[in-house]
């Protein structure tokens, strides 16, 4: 049994002076959780959420919060991150210099922990951790900024991942997530290919008829198209 599909926004796009009303505007439009792409300047070359930052919309909603840590020191930030509300923590397999541990630590902190692949990272990276995560995140954009393109050529490994979980026996317990350049065009081809949590920043929030209307239709597209 594969987990559910789920369609959650990334933050990047709103405009920050608002952050509170984009909070609760996503969950009137019933997005299934919300990413923060928390960005520390080095790691990649932007700058966004602190802990505090977080922290301040977080009794706005009851959905879930996942920090999108693309930052180089993800153990020395952790612990805040979950403080300030994030259910799950994802941190880059690129920035771990020893990721079993890393992983360990936030499931110690009361989180749950996952793990992300940069477009140029082989899968087998995270042979070895599957146990301790509870969802991979296949980067299908080079991280740093939304609004960039789909890369399609991660198609075959969002499939490879999928196979690897599910030859794990995990299917039932870890996510398959894929962030960057999703939207109407590009979200059929990452369910197909064995992706179940769809992240769109962009798609959303310039859907001319509203989060409501987009947070549906990527839904009903993921739906259709996934394959296991
Ligand atoms: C890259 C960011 C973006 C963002 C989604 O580091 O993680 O992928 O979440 O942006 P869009 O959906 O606009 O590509």
């Amino acid at each position: 049994m594969t987990r559910p599909i789920q369609i959650a926004p990334s933050v990047l796009p709103v405009d920050f002076s608002k952050l509170g009303e984009a909070v609760v505007a996503l969950d009137e439009a019933g997005v299934d959780l919300i990413q923060w792409d928390v960005m520390d300047g080095q790691f990649v070359p932007n700058l966004t959420f602190g802990p505090d930052v977080i922290a301040s919309t977080r009794s706005l909603t009851k959905v879930p919060f996942e920090a999108h840590l693309m930052v180089l020191t993800p153990d020395v930030m952790a612990k805040r991150y979950v403080e300030a509300g994030c259910q799950r923590l994802i941190v880059h397999v690129e920035a771990c210099t020893h990721l079993h541990r890393t992983l360990g630590n936030i499931r110690e902190l009361g989180a749950t922990a996952a793990v992300a692949l940069n477009p140029s990272t082989p899968p087998s990276e995270i042979a070895h951790v599957l146990d301790l995560v509870d969802l991979v995140l296949v980067m299908t954009v080079n991280p740093g900024f939304g609004g960039q393109s789909y890369i399609s050529t991660m198609e075959p490994k969002i499939r490879e991942v999928r196979n690897m979980i599910r030859n794990a026996g995990l299917d039932d317990v870890v996510d398959l997530e894929v962030d960057g350049g999703i939207g109407p065009n590009t979200i059929a081809g990452a369910a197909k290919a064995g992706a179940n949590v769809l992240i769109a920043g962009s798609a959303l929030f310039k859907e001319p008829k509203g989060l409501k209307h987009a947070v549906t239709q990527l839904r009903a597209a993921a739906t259709a198209a996934f394959t296991a």
